[in-house]
């Protein structure tokens, strides 16, 4: 298995183009499959997740083609609306065509999906909203039986702001009579994209990055060609990478309005932050006091995909700070790794309390998560000596060549 080899302690310095989304991807690539017409998503990442999501769409008899980095979707011969319980496994996200199939086809089965372990992740949310819209579904031998035939627009109140929901409820109401409202939907940038190429396909969707989204269903969806955004958790873990190191770097195809919560973090740890519509441009000497406080919250609040991350950031920085985990509820795999490299974090509910130390120091570690993994990654380029991690597989589930491009930059790291 792969490992990332990394000799600490190098300033970062130079440019970079951020990947596309994963996240918004893969609902794009899930909802794709309603379209009557050909589907191109240009720049579609390297990730293995979306590997993946093409898989399961070619196991339904979507005829999918690579040109370059785009991907070309032909609906014509879907010829199965079951979705292989060994595929749907591997990723979370393979949940996100239970609404897409259902809206189309009137039918699914499949089974829970996978993906990282970060705790209990339910899917109460996306099963309740889609009984709302008077789907059918039975829980059954770890399957999960859908009748769309009665479906119809309905009002959806969220008992929390769910991500993966909320994108599922959109899309299963795309192509549903009726008229459906989210309420207290998930206001992440992935789904105003989602709801973008939706209307792109001829979709009636309102109201994306608000609480509340109405969604008008329309008979038939056309085929589009479609860029999704940049991945802001991509993007932010290199601006934690310069904070950390110190460095002058320039990041593009990002919009830095998705990322204002990190950026005013780092203003306050000494950086020189300057942004523009779709590039970021960060210095620093990478010394720096403490952040104190940081809460992660759904959007627009801090991500709690940037937690570990910032946390690696933290156990440098000058005084104590407490990390307090809000969305998941088992995020904080990493803290044992980084104690491991000279670390002092201590862990009470959902709270991490990290001392600030002057050095961490090269180890053996493995990542046990994809951002858990980043932020191993992090630990590894500041560390004084040379750090091994383990079971990279989870950091390529969402970071593209994240070693050829960390090297662009200075880094010394390699993978073995
Ligand atoms: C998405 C992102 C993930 C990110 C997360 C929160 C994708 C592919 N993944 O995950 O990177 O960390 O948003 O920003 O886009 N919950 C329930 N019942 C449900 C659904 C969720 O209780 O039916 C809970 C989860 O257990 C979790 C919280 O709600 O505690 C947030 O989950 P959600 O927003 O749904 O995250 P995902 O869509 O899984």
């Amino acid at each position: 298995m792969d490992k990332f080899f990394i000799n600490g302690g190098k300033r970062l310095e130079g440019a970079l183009e951020i990947s596309t989304s994963k996240n918004a991807t893969l609902p794009i690539l899930a909802a794709s499959i309603m379209s009557e017409g050909e589907i191109i998503v240009n720049k579609v990442p390297n990730f293995s997740d979306v590997e993946i999501m093409l898989k399961i769409l070619s196991s339904i008899g979507c005829l999918i083609t690579k040109q370059n980095n785009d991907v070309i979707i032909n609906n014509d011969s879907i010829n199965s609306f079951e979705l292989p319980a060994e595929l749907t496994k591997e990723v979370r996200a393979s949940i996100f065509l239970m609404g897409p199939l259902l809206a189309k086809f009137k039918s699914a089965k499949l089974s829970y999906p996978g993906g990282c372990n970060i705790g209990l992740r339910p899917i109460d949310l996306h099963l309740n909203g889609l009984r709302k819209l008077g789907a059918k579904i039975i829980e059954q031998h770890g399957y999960i039986y859908c009748d769309g035939k009665n479906m119809h627009g309905a009002v959806v109140n969220l008992d929390f702001p769910s991500v993966g929901a909320t994108e599922n409820l959109i899309m299963a109401a795309t192509l549903i009579e009726g008229t459906t409202q989210i309420i207290n939907a998930a206001r992440e940038p992935e789904i105003v994209d989602l709801a973008n190429f939706i209307n792109s396909m001829g979709g009636k969707i309102e109201g994306a990055g608000n609480s509340v989204i109405t969604i008008e269903g329309v008979k038939k969806l056309k085929g589009t060609e479609y860029k999704p955004i940049g991945d802001r958790i991509v993007a932010g873990t290199y601006l934690i990478a310069v904070a950390m190191n110190g460095g002058k770097v320039q990041l593009t195809n990002i919009n830095p309005d998705y990322l204002i919560s990190l950026i005013d973090k780092l203003k306050n740890s000494a950086c020189n932050i300057d942004t523009k519509f779709d590039r970021i441009k960060i210095e620093s000497i990478g010394k720096f006091k403490a952040l104190g406080n940081i809460d992660t919250q759904p959007y627009p609040g801090f991500p709690t995909d940037l937690q570990a991350p910032i946390m690696a950031m933290q156990t440098i920085g000058e005084g104590t700070t407490v990390i307090s985990e809000n969305v998941f509820e088992s995020r904080f795999k990493q803290v044992p790794e980084l104690i491991r490299m000279g670390a002092t974090i201590t862990i009470k509910e959902k709270s991490a309390i990290i001392v600030g130390e002057k050095q961490l120091y090269g180890a053996e570690v493995t990542a046990s998560d994809l951002r858990a993994g980043a932020s191993l990654v992090l630990a590894g380029l500041v560390a004084k000596g040379y750090t091994t991690i383990n079971d990279i597989y989870h950091i390529d589930r969402g970071y593209e060549n994240l070693e050829v491009a960390l090297s662009s930059l200075g880094a010394d790291i390699k993978r073995i």
